[in-house]
Protein backbone atom coordinates (compact mmCIF):
# COMPACT_ATOMS: atom_id res chain seq x y z
CA UNK A 1 0.00 0.00 0.00
CA UNK A 2 1.04 3.57 -0.59
CA UNK A 3 2.20 5.79 1.63
CA UNK A 4 0.15 9.39 2.07
CA UNK A 5 0.81 12.21 4.25
CA UNK A 6 -1.90 13.37 5.07
CA UNK A 7 -4.02 10.00 6.17
CA UNK A 8 -3.98 8.58 9.23
CA UNK A 9 -1.08 6.43 10.06
CA UNK A 10 0.26 4.02 12.29
CA UNK A 11 3.17 4.71 14.22
CA UNK A 12 4.26 1.49 17.02
CA UNK A 13 0.80 0.89 17.43
CA UNK A 14 0.09 4.54 18.29
CA UNK A 15 -2.78 6.29 15.94
CA UNK A 16 -1.22 9.66 13.83
CA UNK A 17 -3.52 12.11 11.77
CA UNK A 18 -0.62 12.36 9.32
CA UNK A 19 3.06 11.26 8.79
CA UNK A 20 4.63 14.75 9.61
CA UNK A 21 5.14 14.58 13.49
CA UNK A 22 7.24 17.63 15.72
CA UNK A 23 10.43 16.59 17.10
CA UNK A 24 11.94 16.75 20.36
CA UNK A 25 12.63 20.82 21.15
CA UNK A 26 13.66 21.74 24.42
CA UNK A 27 10.93 24.12 25.40
CA UNK A 28 12.67 25.98 28.48
CA UNK A 29 9.08 25.85 29.94
CA UNK A 30 9.64 23.98 33.06
CA UNK A 31 8.93 25.84 36.46
CA UNK A 32 12.34 26.22 39.11
CA UNK A 33 11.88 22.47 40.17
CA UNK A 34 11.26 21.16 36.76
CA UNK A 35 7.50 20.76 36.87
CA UNK A 36 5.81 21.50 33.54
CA UNK A 37 4.08 24.51 33.52
CA UNK A 38 0.81 25.71 31.61
CA UNK A 39 2.92 27.94 29.03
CA UNK A 40 4.25 24.10 28.72
CA UNK A 41 0.71 22.91 27.69
CA UNK A 42 -0.29 25.96 25.83
CA UNK A 43 2.38 25.11 23.49
CA UNK A 44 1.43 21.97 22.80
CA UNK A 45 -1.98 22.90 22.76
CA UNK A 46 -1.27 24.86 19.89
CA UNK A 47 0.76 22.00 17.88
CA UNK A 48 -1.94 20.11 18.31
CA UNK A 49 -4.78 22.43 17.32
CA UNK A 50 -2.25 22.80 13.75
CA UNK A 51 -3.13 19.10 13.08
CA UNK A 52 0.53 17.99 13.82
CA UNK A 53 0.65 13.80 13.42
CA UNK A 54 2.47 13.49 16.64
CA UNK A 55 4.61 15.83 19.38
CA UNK A 56 7.57 14.91 20.74
CA UNK A 57 8.09 16.75 23.68
CA UNK A 58 11.73 18.75 24.19
CA UNK A 59 14.03 16.29 26.47
CA UNK A 60 13.48 15.80 30.04
CA UNK A 61 15.80 14.68 32.43
CA UNK A 62 16.06 11.72 34.40
CA UNK A 63 18.69 12.59 36.80
CA UNK A 64 19.56 15.40 38.24
CA UNK A 65 23.71 15.40 37.20
CA UNK A 66 22.26 15.18 33.51
CA UNK A 67 19.87 17.87 33.22
CA UNK A 68 20.62 20.17 30.33
CA UNK A 69 22.59 23.15 30.81
CA UNK A 70 19.92 25.47 28.70
CA UNK A 71 17.05 27.17 30.29
CA UNK A 72 14.23 25.30 32.71
CA UNK A 73 14.37 21.77 31.59
CA UNK A 74 11.28 19.29 32.56
CA UNK A 75 12.69 16.24 34.63
CA UNK A 76 10.83 13.07 34.65
CA UNK A 77 13.43 11.74 37.68
CA UNK A 78 10.49 11.18 40.50
CA UNK A 79 6.90 9.98 40.65
CA UNK A 80 5.46 13.14 41.83
CA UNK A 81 5.82 14.48 38.32
CA UNK A 82 3.37 12.18 36.76
CA UNK A 83 0.17 14.10 37.62
CA UNK A 84 1.36 17.49 36.21
CA UNK A 85 2.66 15.62 32.67
CA UNK A 86 -1.08 13.78 33.10
CA UNK A 87 -2.88 16.99 32.40
CA UNK A 88 -0.83 17.95 29.96
CA UNK A 89 -1.13 14.84 28.20
CA UNK A 90 -5.02 15.26 28.62
CA UNK A 91 -5.57 18.04 27.26
CA UNK A 92 -3.22 16.73 23.95
CA UNK A 93 -5.41 13.97 23.70
CA UNK A 94 -8.82 16.20 23.71
CA UNK A 95 -7.33 17.23 20.05
CA UNK A 96 -7.11 13.10 19.45
CA UNK A 97 -3.06 14.16 19.06
CA UNK A 98 -0.46 11.72 20.27
CA UNK A 99 2.45 13.07 22.69
CA UNK A 100 5.61 10.55 22.97
CA UNK A 101 8.06 12.17 26.13
CA UNK A 102 11.53 12.56 25.28
CA UNK A 103 13.99 11.26 27.93
CA UNK A 104 17.28 11.90 28.14
CA UNK A 105 20.93 12.26 30.84
CA UNK A 106 23.16 14.93 29.03
CA UNK A 107 26.21 13.39 30.38
CA UNK A 108 29.18 15.04 29.64
CA UNK A 109 27.39 18.40 27.51
CA UNK A 110 26.08 19.95 30.62
CA UNK A 111 27.63 22.24 33.54
CA UNK A 112 28.51 21.81 36.81
CA UNK A 113 27.47 25.42 37.29
CA UNK A 114 24.05 24.76 36.10
CA UNK A 115 23.41 21.11 37.79
CA UNK A 116 25.65 21.82 41.14
CA UNK A 117 26.98 18.61 40.63
CA UNK A 118 30.00 17.07 38.69
CA UNK A 119 29.87 16.06 34.98
CA UNK A 120 29.95 12.69 33.87
CA UNK A 121 30.60 10.44 30.90
CA UNK A 122 31.52 7.21 29.66
CA UNK A 123 34.98 8.38 29.87
CA UNK A 124 37.20 11.03 31.87
CA UNK A 125 36.86 12.99 28.02
CA UNK A 126 37.44 16.61 28.20
CA UNK A 127 34.02 18.12 25.60
CA UNK A 128 35.49 20.91 23.35
CA UNK A 129 32.66 22.66 23.95
CA UNK A 130 31.60 22.50 27.55
CA UNK A 131 35.21 22.24 28.46
CA UNK A 132 35.02 24.19 31.72
CA UNK A 133 33.94 20.69 33.22
CA UNK A 134 36.59 17.54 33.52
CA UNK A 135 33.83 14.82 33.04
CA UNK A 136 34.03 12.16 35.32
CA UNK A 137 34.37 8.58 34.48
CA UNK A 138 31.37 6.85 35.28
CA UNK A 139 31.33 3.13 37.50
CA UNK A 140 29.40 0.32 37.23
CA UNK A 141 27.91 0.87 39.53
CA UNK A 142 26.89 4.62 38.19
CA UNK A 143 25.90 2.85 34.75
CA UNK A 144 23.73 0.40 36.47
CA UNK A 145 22.01 3.42 38.34
CA UNK A 146 21.49 5.73 35.24
CA UNK A 147 20.43 2.53 33.61
CA UNK A 148 17.68 1.98 36.51
CA UNK A 149 16.70 5.73 36.67
CA UNK A 150 16.37 6.03 32.91
CA UNK A 151 13.76 2.73 33.27
CA UNK A 152 11.76 4.36 36.10
CA UNK A 153 11.60 7.41 33.65
CA UNK A 154 10.02 5.18 31.04
CA UNK A 155 7.93 3.81 33.92
CA UNK A 156 6.49 7.14 34.59
CA UNK A 157 6.24 8.56 31.00
CA UNK A 158 4.05 5.46 30.70
CA UNK A 159 1.92 6.45 34.32
CA UNK A 160 1.52 9.89 33.39
CA UNK A 161 0.06 8.52 29.79
CA UNK A 162 1.79 9.46 27.22
CA UNK A 163 1.63 7.32 23.84
CA UNK A 164 4.81 6.45 23.79
CA UNK A 165 8.36 7.24 25.17
CA UNK A 166 11.29 7.96 23.35
CA UNK A 167 15.38 7.38 24.28
CA UNK A 168 17.79 10.47 23.05
CA UNK A 169 20.66 8.16 21.51
CA UNK A 170 21.70 11.27 19.33
CA UNK A 171 23.84 15.15 19.50
CA UNK A 172 26.46 13.78 22.27
CA UNK A 173 23.99 13.64 25.21
CA UNK A 174 25.38 10.20 27.56
CA UNK A 175 23.98 7.48 25.30
CA UNK A 176 24.94 9.26 22.38
CA UNK A 177 28.79 9.16 23.93
CA UNK A 178 28.58 5.26 25.12
CA UNK A 179 27.76 5.04 21.06
CA UNK A 180 30.78 6.77 19.90
CA UNK A 181 34.52 5.94 19.93
CA UNK A 182 35.21 9.67 20.12
CA UNK A 183 33.92 9.75 23.58
CA UNK A 184 33.38 6.13 24.80
CA UNK A 185 37.17 5.30 25.26
CA UNK A 186 36.89 2.27 27.65
CA UNK A 187 38.47 -1.18 28.05
CA UNK A 188 35.84 -2.90 30.04
CA UNK A 189 32.41 -4.26 28.68
CA UNK A 190 30.99 -0.66 27.94
CA UNK A 191 33.67 0.23 25.40
CA UNK A 192 35.45 -0.87 22.26
CA UNK A 193 33.17 -3.22 20.51
CA UNK A 194 30.04 -2.14 18.82
CA UNK A 195 28.33 -4.74 20.92
CA UNK A 196 29.58 -2.75 24.37
CA UNK A 197 28.96 0.18 23.30
CA UNK A 198 25.25 -0.71 23.20
CA UNK A 199 25.23 -2.82 26.45
CA UNK A 200 24.04 0.66 28.29
CA UNK A 201 20.71 1.26 25.52
CA UNK A 202 20.51 -2.77 25.31
CA UNK A 203 19.79 -3.29 29.17
CA UNK A 204 17.90 -0.15 29.37
CA UNK A 205 15.27 -2.21 26.90
CA UNK A 206 15.60 -4.94 28.70
CA UNK A 207 15.01 -4.09 32.04
CA UNK A 208 12.06 -1.45 30.89
CA UNK A 209 10.55 -3.79 29.15
CA UNK A 210 10.07 -6.19 32.14
CA UNK A 211 8.19 -2.93 33.45
CA UNK A 212 6.15 -2.08 30.25
CA UNK A 213 5.97 -4.62 28.54
CA UNK A 214 5.12 -3.64 25.06
CA UNK A 215 4.68 0.24 25.44
CA UNK A 216 6.00 1.57 22.40
CA UNK A 217 9.63 2.83 22.94
CA UNK A 218 11.55 5.07 20.20
CA UNK A 219 14.66 6.37 20.05
CA UNK A 220 16.74 9.15 18.46
CA UNK A 221 19.90 7.90 17.13
CA UNK A 222 22.90 9.38 15.23
CA UNK A 223 23.72 8.00 12.06
CA UNK A 224 26.71 9.48 12.27
CA UNK A 225 28.26 12.17 15.12
CA UNK A 226 30.53 14.07 12.63
CA UNK A 227 34.07 13.46 14.92
CA UNK A 228 36.65 11.74 13.57
CA UNK A 229 36.82 8.70 15.86
CA UNK A 230 32.94 8.27 15.97
CA UNK A 231 30.32 7.20 14.92
CA UNK A 232 29.85 6.24 10.77
CA UNK A 233 26.93 5.20 9.04
CA UNK A 234 28.14 1.39 8.93
CA UNK A 235 28.29 1.37 12.81
CA UNK A 236 25.28 3.30 12.84
CA UNK A 237 23.37 0.38 10.98
CA UNK A 238 24.48 -2.17 12.87
CA UNK A 239 23.51 -0.45 15.94
CA UNK A 240 19.46 0.18 14.38
CA UNK A 241 19.84 -3.57 14.28
CA UNK A 242 20.49 -4.17 17.44
CA UNK A 243 17.94 -1.93 18.71
CA UNK A 244 15.29 -3.69 16.38
CA UNK A 245 16.46 -7.05 18.53
CA UNK A 246 15.91 -5.36 21.49
CA UNK A 247 11.93 -4.38 20.99
CA UNK A 248 12.22 -1.03 19.56
CA UNK A 249 9.37 0.24 18.18
CA UNK A 250 10.88 3.08 15.68
CA UNK A 251 14.21 5.34 15.38
CA UNK A 252 14.29 8.58 14.71
CA UNK A 253 17.31 9.74 12.17
CA UNK A 254 19.82 12.59 13.41
CA UNK A 255 23.20 13.57 13.64
CA UNK A 256 26.18 14.95 15.14
CA UNK A 257 27.40 16.50 18.68
CA UNK A 258 27.16 19.79 20.32
CA UNK A 259 30.94 19.46 20.11
CA UNK A 260 30.62 20.34 16.23
CA UNK A 261 28.23 23.26 16.70
CA UNK A 262 25.19 23.61 14.42
CA UNK A 263 25.99 20.32 12.78
CA UNK A 264 22.74 18.61 14.13
CA UNK A 265 20.38 22.44 13.65
CA UNK A 266 21.82 23.40 10.70
CA UNK A 267 21.87 26.85 9.18
CA UNK A 268 23.30 29.10 6.38
CA UNK A 269 24.82 31.56 8.79
CA UNK A 270 26.11 31.02 12.26
CA UNK A 271 24.86 32.97 14.60
CA UNK A 272 27.16 34.83 16.19
CA UNK A 273 25.29 37.79 17.38
CA UNK A 274 22.82 35.21 19.71
CA UNK A 275 25.93 33.53 21.04
CA UNK A 276 28.19 36.73 21.53
CA UNK A 277 25.10 37.94 23.86
CA UNK A 278 23.58 35.28 25.05
CA UNK A 279 26.29 31.93 25.34
CA UNK A 280 27.94 31.69 28.21
CA UNK A 281 31.19 31.07 26.86
CA UNK A 282 31.38 34.46 25.05
CA UNK A 283 28.39 36.82 26.91
CA UNK A 284 30.82 38.19 29.63
CA UNK A 285 33.90 38.73 27.02
CA UNK A 286 34.58 42.88 26.48
CA UNK A 287 32.89 44.23 24.42
CA UNK A 288 36.10 45.62 22.08
CA UNK A 289 36.77 41.62 21.59
CA UNK A 290 33.25 40.52 20.83
CA UNK A 291 33.59 43.03 17.93
CA UNK A 292 36.96 41.10 16.70
CA UNK A 293 35.64 37.87 17.29
CA UNK A 294 32.14 38.24 15.53
CA UNK A 295 33.46 38.66 11.81
CA UNK A 296 36.13 36.05 12.30
CA UNK A 297 34.09 33.89 13.52
CA UNK A 298 31.57 34.45 10.87
CA UNK A 299 34.51 34.06 8.34
CA UNK A 300 36.46 31.13 9.61
CA UNK A 301 33.56 28.47 11.51
CA UNK A 302 32.32 26.52 8.19
CA UNK A 303 28.76 25.90 8.05
CA UNK A 304 27.96 21.95 7.61
CA UNK A 305 26.66 21.43 4.50
CA UNK A 306 23.91 20.42 2.62
CA UNK A 307 21.56 22.75 4.44
CA UNK A 308 18.72 20.56 3.83
CA UNK A 309 17.17 16.66 4.36
CA UNK A 310 20.58 16.56 6.04
CA UNK A 311 19.69 13.15 7.33
CA UNK A 312 17.60 11.13 4.44
CA UNK A 313 20.44 9.37 2.72
CA UNK A 314 20.82 8.05 6.23
CA UNK A 315 17.64 7.67 7.46
CA UNK A 316 17.20 5.57 3.80
CA UNK A 317 19.82 3.27 4.74
CA UNK A 318 18.32 2.83 7.95
CA UNK A 319 15.16 1.77 6.85
CA UNK A 320 16.46 -0.73 4.38
CA UNK A 321 18.26 -2.59 7.38
CA UNK A 322 15.45 -2.92 10.03
CA UNK A 323 11.55 -3.24 9.53
CA UNK A 324 10.18 -0.66 12.42
CA UNK A 325 9.36 2.74 11.56
CA UNK A 326 12.18 4.61 10.43
CA UNK A 327 11.47 8.60 10.86
CA UNK A 328 13.85 11.49 9.57
CA UNK A 329 14.00 15.01 10.89
CA UNK A 330 16.84 17.61 9.80
CA UNK A 331 16.25 20.64 7.36
CA UNK A 332 12.41 19.08 6.18
CA UNK A 333 10.77 22.75 5.47
CA UNK A 334 8.51 21.94 2.52
CA UNK A 335 5.53 19.57 1.28
CA UNK A 336 7.07 18.87 -1.97
CA UNK A 337 10.04 17.16 0.04
CA UNK A 338 7.44 15.76 2.71
CA UNK A 339 5.25 14.44 0.06
CA UNK A 340 8.03 12.86 -1.96
CA UNK A 341 9.70 11.02 0.87
CA UNK A 342 6.44 9.60 2.40
CA UNK A 343 4.93 8.91 -1.14
CA UNK A 344 7.97 7.28 -2.27
CA UNK A 345 8.26 5.23 0.97
CA UNK A 346 11.71 6.34 1.15
CA UNK A 347 11.15 6.60 5.17
CA UNK A 348 7.87 5.97 7.15
CA UNK A 349 7.07 9.73 8.95
CA UNK A 350 9.08 12.86 9.03
CA UNK A 351 9.41 15.24 11.59
CA UNK A 352 10.36 18.75 12.41
CA UNK A 353 11.69 21.34 14.92
CA UNK A 354 12.18 24.43 13.43
CA UNK A 355 9.52 24.98 11.50
CA UNK A 356 7.45 24.32 14.40
CA UNK A 357 8.95 26.99 16.25
CA UNK A 358 7.84 29.76 14.20
CA UNK A 359 4.53 28.12 13.38
CA UNK A 360 3.26 25.61 15.07
CA UNK A 361 0.02 25.22 12.72
CA UNK A 362 2.13 24.67 9.77
CA UNK A 363 1.20 21.44 9.35
CA UNK A 364 -2.55 22.54 8.85
CA UNK A 365 -1.67 25.52 6.32
CA UNK A 366 0.23 22.38 4.04
CA UNK A 367 -3.08 20.37 4.76
CA UNK A 368 -5.47 23.09 3.71
CA UNK A 369 -3.23 24.24 0.76
CA UNK A 370 -2.78 27.77 1.86
CA UNK A 371 0.97 27.30 2.40
CA UNK A 372 3.41 24.81 1.22
CA UNK A 373 6.99 26.03 2.98
CA UNK A 374 8.07 26.82 5.95
CA UNK A 375 8.39 30.27 7.36
CA UNK A 376 11.77 29.41 9.32
CA UNK A 377 15.21 31.10 8.15
CA UNK A 378 17.47 28.72 10.09
CA UNK A 379 18.72 31.36 12.10
CA UNK A 380 19.21 29.37 15.06
CA UNK A 381 18.86 32.15 17.02
CA UNK A 382 16.17 29.77 19.14
CA UNK A 383 18.91 26.99 19.26
CA UNK A 384 21.70 29.45 20.85
CA UNK A 385 18.78 31.74 22.85
CA UNK A 386 17.55 28.52 24.55
CA UNK A 387 20.21 28.99 27.25
CA UNK A 388 18.52 31.74 28.54
CA UNK A 389 15.19 31.75 27.53
CA UNK A 390 12.16 29.70 26.51
CA UNK A 391 11.53 28.38 23.25
CA UNK A 392 10.39 31.07 20.61
CA UNK A 393 11.18 32.82 17.11
CA UNK A 394 13.32 34.96 16.43
CA UNK A 395 13.92 35.35 12.96
CA UNK A 396 17.12 36.78 13.25
CA UNK A 397 16.99 39.56 15.18
CA UNK A 398 18.02 40.07 18.91
CA UNK A 399 15.46 40.65 21.81
CA UNK A 400 15.55 44.45 22.07
CA UNK A 401 16.92 44.62 25.32
CA UNK A 402 20.28 42.70 24.11
CA UNK A 403 23.35 43.62 22.57
CA UNK A 404 26.41 41.23 21.47
C1 LIG B 1 15.73 25.15 19.95
C2 LIG B 1 16.01 23.70 19.67
C3 LIG B 1 15.89 22.77 20.68
C4 LIG B 1 16.12 21.40 20.42
N1 LIG B 1 15.93 20.48 21.41
C5 LIG B 1 16.05 19.16 21.15
C6 LIG B 1 15.73 18.19 22.14
O1 LIG B 1 15.29 18.49 23.26
N2 LIG B 1 15.90 16.89 21.80
C7 LIG B 1 16.34 16.50 20.55
O2 LIG B 1 16.45 15.30 20.28
N3 LIG B 1 16.64 17.40 19.61
C8 LIG B 1 16.50 18.72 19.87
N4 LIG B 1 16.73 19.63 18.89
C9 LIG B 1 17.10 19.16 17.53
C10 LIG B 1 15.86 18.99 16.67
O3 LIG B 1 14.95 18.03 17.18
C11 LIG B 1 16.22 18.56 15.22
O4 LIG B 1 16.89 17.32 15.28
C12 LIG B 1 17.08 19.60 14.51
O5 LIG B 1 16.68 20.91 14.84
C13 LIG B 1 16.98 19.46 12.98
O6 LIG B 1 15.64 19.54 12.58
P1 LIG B 1 14.98 20.87 11.90
O7 LIG B 1 15.83 21.18 10.71
O8 LIG B 1 13.59 20.45 11.53
O9 LIG B 1 15.02 21.95 12.92
C14 LIG B 1 16.51 20.99 19.11
C15 LIG B 1 16.63 21.95 18.11
C16 LIG B 1 16.37 23.28 18.36
C17 LIG B 1 16.50 24.28 17.24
Amino acid sequence: MNHTVFEPALLAGIELKNRIIRSATHEGMADAEGFPTSKLRKLYIRLAKGDVGAIITGYAGIQADGKSPLFAMTMMDSDDRIPAYREIVDAVHEYGTPIIMQIAHCGRQTRSKITGLQTVAPSAVRDAFYSEDMPKELSEENINEIIDNFVLAVVRVKRAGFDGVQLHLAHGYLLSEFLSSDSNRRKDHWGGSTENKYRMIGEIFKRAKEQVGDYPILVKMNAHDGRKNGMKIDEALRIAKMLEKSGCAAIEVSCGVVEDGLYTTRGEKLPADAAMAYNFKYKNIPGPIKAIAKPVLRTFMKQPKPLLKFNLDSAIQIKKAVNIPVIVVGGINNLRDIKDIIENQAVDFVSMARPFIIEPNIVKKFHEGTQTKSKCIMCNYCAIIGEEEPLRCYCGKLPKRKTA
